[in-house]
């Protein structure tokens, strides 16, 4: 009934035999993953300098790979979305085009790696790409490919070593490549993450504390709803926008800077939507710092409240969620035993996220599957490590 999913071990060794199934004459010199990530609280606030709470999962991409003698770049991918070319070949010199968006799209996140990749001179090179995070199940997929190819090219031609900056980068991959505007959650919480903890970020200072998320008696559920989630169409960019006129129509840099107060002050001026949207963001980044010091305090409960009221505020009043996240959510929160769940990430599909007693998993599990009217699939999971390096020996 628990999907499981191939560990970075197994991936790594399908890659490498892939590797050597296409390229036999040269081995392989490098390999990295990055892990994709579940977000705990705090949606939609990123983009407006305010605070998140994610956590790393297990599940991540692997990119094998090396110089070579021959002539430019090749990326091939494992992945099951096959209904595009698996395999990519391109130039790093030359007319300056190469690495411009188009088809393939999976290796749009690769080029836009490359080219915003902080040094100069990386080789010509191979690489296999192999992952077990869901496709678009709102997971950051694309985060855990530009964070795992980001620290593979590390490894070919190293950078100053930064980890900031490598989190930019893949930020700007997004922006410039994936045409997504996102914020700087998922590319900073794939490079940062800690075993065993969540991770407190603010997106304004972008620092970041650990907070311990292992007790044994918790576990941390993510349903599917396999309704696929995409952050291209226009959705995304206009929940942007409007957050960006809502802060300017109160003379504010950002969200972050404006109190309940100010805008319940200013509500009369504000378009009714735009006021809806601020109100959530304003009261997500009061919710965010709030359920990490209840997680910092073992208070489940008032975490679980927390998580709820943060779905239906992306439900009334941000409007990102969808009838199939919602029947998910209400049947979680039928199980004794439930703390709470929310939809996690940008929204309209994809996934949910519920904090539940380990002992009601398996009634859980059934709950949700007997009410849900999709087919939903289901994982457990722990917060585990950010980007690194993998040993080829
Ligand atoms: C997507 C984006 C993130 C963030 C979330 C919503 O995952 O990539 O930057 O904005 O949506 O919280």
């Amino acid at each position: 009934m628990v999907t499981k999913f191939p560990d970075v071990w197994t991936l790594l060794s399908d890659a490498r035999r892939r590797y050597g199934e296409l390229f036999a004459e040269e081995p392989p010199q490098a390999a990295a993953c990055a892990p994709g990530r579940v977000n705990l609280i705090g949606e939609h606030t990123d983009y407006n300098q305010g605070f998140v709470l994610p956590m790393a999962l297990p599940f991540v991409t692997v990119v094998v790979g090396g110089p070579t003698s021959g002539q430019g770049v090749t990326v091939v991918t494992a992945a099951e979305d096959a209904d595009e070319p698996r395999r990519v070949d391109f130039s790093l010199t030359g007319d300056g085009c190469s690495l411009s968006p188009g088809l393939p799209r999976w290796a749009n996140y690769v080029k836009g790696v490359i080219q915003h990749y902080r040094a100069p001179g990386l080789p010509n090179f191979r690489a296999v790409v192999a992952s077990s995070v869901p496709l678009g199940g709102g997971l950051s997929s694309s985060a855990s490919l530009e964070v795992a190819f980001y620290t593979f090219l590390q490894q070919l031609k190293p950078d100053n070593g930064e980890k900031l900056g490598k989190v930019l980068a893949c930020q700007q991959a997004e922006h410039t490549h994936a045409g997504v505007p996102c914020g700087i959650m998922d590319q900073f919480v794939s490079v940062f993450a800690r075993e065993g903890h969540a991770l407190l970020i603010d997106c304004r200072s972008l620092e970041a504390t650990s907070v311990p998320l292992a007790d044994p008696s918790l576990v941390i559920l993510i349903t599917n709803s396999n309704i696929k989630h995409s952050l291209t169409g226009s959705e995304y960019p206009t929940r942007r926008r409007h957050c960006e006129q809502a802060a300017s129509a109160l003379g504010k840099d950002s969200l972050r800077d404006v109190t309940i107060k100010e805008l319940e002050e200013a509500k009369e001026k504000l378009d009714d939507v735009i006021y809806r949207r601020a109100r959530h963001v304003i009261e997500e980044i009061q919710r965010t710092v709030q359920a990490a010091e209840a997680l910092k305090k073992g208070s489940y409960k008032e975490f679980g409240q927390l998580m709820v009221e943060s779905h239906n505020s992306l439900r009334d009043l941000y409007e990102v969620s969808c009838k199939e996240l919602d029947e998910l959510v209400s049947a979680a929160m039928e199980v004794e035993g439930v703390f709470g769940s929310r939809m996690t990430g940008g929204g309209f599909g994809g996934c949910t996220v519920t904090l539940l007693q380990a002992h009601a998993i398996d009634k859980a599990i059934l709950h949700i599957q007997e009410k849900y009217s999709g087919t939903p699939t289901f994982y457990v999971t722990t917060p585990s490590e950010g980007s690194r390096t993998l040993s080829l020996i």
